[in-house]
């Protein structure tokens, strides 16, 4: 299954998701490659010693702008089953450079995807928080869209412009089978804001909404800057335990 992770506004987990889902899918025993599309390289700075820069060549900016073989610059990581295609910052230019490119700007990935997709069970996509062709290229490669909305004020701002662009990219037939996989509430505390967020999401988007929720934790910004995922760093903690539910639903839907 290719999964891209998805929501235009930043904050809302989608990084933390990326890295435990496929994590947690990596440890059921599937290989897992977790595509790094975001310029910021948040997974990438998690994954990756860094002591050791990525190189610009070695990265995604060299696979979406020069046509440079993806197998190329997956690297293992510390977790078995688990592999990383690296971005990189120059990334964050390779949408307007993009948008100047005559062929295929927005299959990109998919096609960069095509030669290896039968080495993987599962590929994990973090998007930038944009709308842009970068997350276009995302759109076009994966199968279904995991949408994480924070449980705060404001939560289901920009949801409906997301489902259009979803709507845009099948109509276009750019992806005439993109499905979204389901919405994730993240960031839940046991307030009434959180239990609002999560009450219109449920007659918002009905079964679409997992009923895992993920809980604030702390836990799980630490467990980023130890370097590894929540199941290696805080096995007992809500969102160790949250994010394992989480992996089971994926396995259903
Ligand atoms: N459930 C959570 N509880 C507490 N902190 C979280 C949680 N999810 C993510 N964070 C932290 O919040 C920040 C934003 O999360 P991130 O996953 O990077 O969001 P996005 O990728 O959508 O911008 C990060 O510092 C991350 O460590
Ligand atoms: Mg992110």
């Amino acid at each position: 299954m290719i999964i891209a992770i998805t929501n235009q506004k930043g904050g809302v987990g989608k990084s933390t998701t990326a890295i435990n889902l496929a994590a947690g899918l990596a440890m059921e025993g599937y290989r897992v490659l977790l595509i790094d599309l975001d310029p910021q390289a948040n997974i990438t700075k998690v994954l990756i010693n860094p002591d050791e820069e990525v190189p610009l060549q070695r990265s995604l900016y060299n696979v979406i702008i020069n046509f440079y073989p993806l197998s190329n610059i997956i690297q293992e990581t510390k977790t078995t089953n688990l592999f990383i295609a690296p971005s990189h910052i120059r990334l964050s230019g390779a949408d307007l450079e993009l948008s100047q490119a005559l062929d295929n700007r927005s299959e990109r990935l998919k096609r960069a995807l095509l030669p290896i997709m039968k080495d993987f069970d599962h590929i994990i996509i973090d998007t930038p928080p944009s709308l842009g062709l970068l997350t276009i290229n995302a759109f076009a490669a994966c199968e279904k869209v995991l949408i994480p909305v924070s449980a705060g004020f404001f939560a289901l701002t920009g949801l409906v412009q997301l489902q259009e662009t979803i709507g845009m990219v099948k109509q276009t037939q750019l992806n005439p089978n993109l499905e979204i996989m389901g919405v994730l509430c993240t960031f839940y505390e046991h307030t009434n804001v959180s239990r609002d967020v999560e009450k219109q999401l449920r007659e918002y988007f009905g079964e679409q909404v997992f009923e895992t929720l993920i809980p604030k934790n702390i836990r799980l910004e630490e467990a980023h800057s130890n370097h590894t995922n929540i199941f290696v760093y805080s096995p007992a903690s809500s969102g160790a335990v949250a994010y394992k539910e989480l992996v089971k639903e994926v396995l259903e839907r």
